[in-house]
């Protein structure tokens, strides 16, 4: 089965009001592909705001981070009924800034993916080695262990996107090759039908983040394994629309 396009924008700590205006209203009027979901995800302040400028169904806002508790004093954290409460239908979990910069580990993000679910909201899973991973040559021992996680807890994977993110590529210009991404994701897919059937591997979009942008998205399009891309610093430019439109 076909599995749809799927393009989000990560903002991460960046963004004003009139700039994310900007970035809604130039989706808003382009023409983009009826086969692809765009997730714009700005920083929580502007969700509610952002997902009201939004006028394209297949366009949609997401948060880049959920509590995994329903309520309660935890100062300075996001509920997944407030996410959803600004009309956002999705959330980034397992950045690797999060696991890195705020220590969250694989139970942690397991943890909030399980309660994002149960409460609603499509989650993008984010997976990826470090350099000194990469360069240990234990990649795929990284991935699969922080897939296995979120596998032991979650068995319907019908509202997860997994972003596979080498961390070495993101924010660094230095994207994987498409050969290299189709390979880890290959790879990511054959696990997760070991893992969970391959019923749910197939259906399971599998996205690239790490510097892609408006001029190397095209090179992944014939990548079979690689279903879109979670894109950080393009999405804030009007290359973001090319990244959407990469597939045409
Ligand atoms: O979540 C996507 C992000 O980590 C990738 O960042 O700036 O390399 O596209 P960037």
């Amino acid at each position: 089965m076909a599995r749809t396009f799927f393009v989000g924008g990560n903002f991460k700590l960046n963004g004003t009001k009139q700039s994310i205006k900007e970035i809604v209203e130039r989706l808003n009027q382009a023409s983009l592909p009826k086969d692809c979901e765009v997730v714009l995800c700005p920083p929580a302040p502007y969700l509610d705001y952002a997902a009201g400028l939004v006028s394209k169904s297949q366009v949609s806002v997401g948060a880049q981070n959920a509590y995994q508790k329903a309520a309660g004093a935890f100062t300075g954290e996001n509920s997944v009924d407030q996410i959803k409460d600004c009309g956002a239908k999705w959330v980034i979990l397992g950045h690797s800034e999060r696991r890195t910069i705020f220590g969250e580990d694989d139970k942690t993000v397991a943890d909030k993916t399980k309660f994002a679910l149960d409460q609603g909201l499509g989650v993008i899973l984010c997976i990826g080695e470090t350099l000194e991973e990469k360069k240990a040559g234990v990649t795929l021992k990284v991935v699969e262990r922080q897939l296995d996680a979120v596998i032991a807890q979650v068995k319907d994977w019908t509202n997860v996107v997994v972003a596979y993110e080498p961390v070495w590529a993101i924010g660094t210009g230095l994207a994987a090759t498409p050969e290299d991404a189709q390979e880890i994701h290959a790879s990511i897919r054959e696990y997760l039908a070991k893992k969970l059937g391959s019923d749910v591997a197939e259906k399971t979009r599998i996205l690239y983040g790490g510097s892609a942008n408006g001029s190397n998205a095209s090179t992944f399009k014939d990548k079979k394994d690689v279903d879109g891309f979670l894109v950080g610093g393009a999405s804030l430019k009007p290359e973001f629309v090319d990244i959407v439109n990469s597939r045409n």
